[in-house]
């Protein structure tokens, strides 16, 4: 059979990943992965890679715990790297990270749907909680966090043929296949209306000694520590379209940080990022057929991760590669089904 064209569109953690496992999985398969903004230029760059379920509104709390199975737990995502690649390679851009996650206020639910994806949960003793005395009931737990200014060069180095475009619809042309990994899109083609920016603006700091992240509870402050630095936030604002660095916000993110965590008054300030999450009510991982002049293109969407896009881009990847897999599967149905010439 004829080697079937694939173009991934988008060059973040969604599409490298998926790029990846397909290039991997389907040797049948040729991919090119366009794009037009590469590292260090996509919101993944600043992600602070933290491993860790989110809810979604409107999916209920089964069909949650189905996906985050498959799509985020923290042993799936190093299974998955080191099936192929020595530990350490992995190890150099994604680290075990021992969480500290604090409530003002002690939730109703004080054991989350995703204590069983990741390592060693438990509910913080008294001891432990000491330190934040503004919080009555925490979290401790591990996960992975992922360096995705390190991680995404190493993928692409997986990857062999990569290309920028500017113009999406020459790649019908060009491709039998298109697996659309484009986050938040471009503004300027007609698109997915319910796709919108959750602007998070982020501190990056030098704080070598600081080993445990702690993230409040509400999602509003927190600090992750990293292989390089650490990274402390933030802001969720919807709708907000803004990339440039806020002052007064910077202030009030490391007040906030340095209130939980007093020795980050002294830590030099390294950068500063904003990043627009891709967000949708759910993130979209499914096949429709495109039709543009004349030609049907099968088209694999998987964009719309929101805050999770490290988290889930292993998990969706997986699904991407099975939903070309299927593809593939019908193309070799409807070869046979044709009268023989
Ligand atoms: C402050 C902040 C902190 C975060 N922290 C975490 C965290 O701790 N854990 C976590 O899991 N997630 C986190 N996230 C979320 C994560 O960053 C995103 O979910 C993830 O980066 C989305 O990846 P993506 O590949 O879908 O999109 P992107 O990284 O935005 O990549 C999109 C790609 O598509 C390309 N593209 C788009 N449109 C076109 C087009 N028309 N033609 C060609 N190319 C196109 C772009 O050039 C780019 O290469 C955070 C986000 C922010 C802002
Ligand atoms: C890809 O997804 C984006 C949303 O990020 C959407 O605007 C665009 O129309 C999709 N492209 C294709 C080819 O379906």
């Amino acid at each position: 059979m004829k080697r079937v064209r694939i173009a991934v569109v988008g060059a973040g953690v969604a599409g490298f990943s998926s790029a990846v496992c397909i290039a991997e999985a389907l040797p049948s398969c040729s991919v090119t992965l366009v794009a037009d903004r590469f590292s260090p230029d996509t919101t993944s760059d600043g992600a602070a890679g933290i491993v860790l379920a989110a809810e979604f509104p409107g999916t209920s709390l089964s069909h949650l715990k189905n996906i985050y199975q498959c799509w985020c737990n923290t042993e799936l995502w190093v299974r998955l790297h080191t099936a192929k690649e020595p530990r350490q390679s992995l190890m150099k851009h994604a680290c075990f990270s021992p969480s500290w996650q604090i409530f003002k206020e002690v939730p109703a639910n004080k054991k989350p749907f995703w204590s069983e994806f990741v390592i060693g949960f438990r509910i913080m003793t008294d001891g432990e909680l000491r330190r934040f005395p503004h919080h009555k009931f925490g979290h401790a737990f591990t996960t992975v966090r992922c360096d995705c200014s390190s991680y995404l060069p190493w993928l692409q180095n997986r990857l062999v043929e990569k290309r920028k475009v500017n113009d999406l619809q020459e790649l019908f042309n060009n491709f039998d296949l298109i697996v659309n990994c484009s986050g938040l899109g471009s503004k300027s083609l007609v698109g997915d209306t319910h796709v919108y920016p959750v602007r998070g603006q982020v501190l990056k700091v030098e704080a070598p000694w600081l080993n445990h992240f702690i993230r409040d509870g509400d999602g509003g402050t927190y600090i992750y520590p990293g292989i390089r630095s650490v990274t402390l936030g933030g802001t969720r604002q919807e709708g907000d379209w803004r990339l440039h660095v806020d002052r007064a916000e910077a202030e009030g993110i490391l007040e906030r940080c340095s209130r939980l965590e007093p020795s980050l008054r002294k830590a030099k300030v390294l950068g500063e990022w904003v990043g627009l999450r891709p967000s949708r009510k759910n993130p979209r991982v499914e096949k429709e057929v495109v039709q543009v002049q004349g030609h049907r293109v099968p088209v694999v969407h998987n964009y719309g991760h929101g805050g999770s896009g490290v988290t889930l881009a292993w998990g969706t990847a997986l699904d991407v590669m099975e939903l070309v897999r299927e593809h593939l599967g019908e193309k070799l149905l409807q070869a046979r089904l044709l009268p023989p010439s």
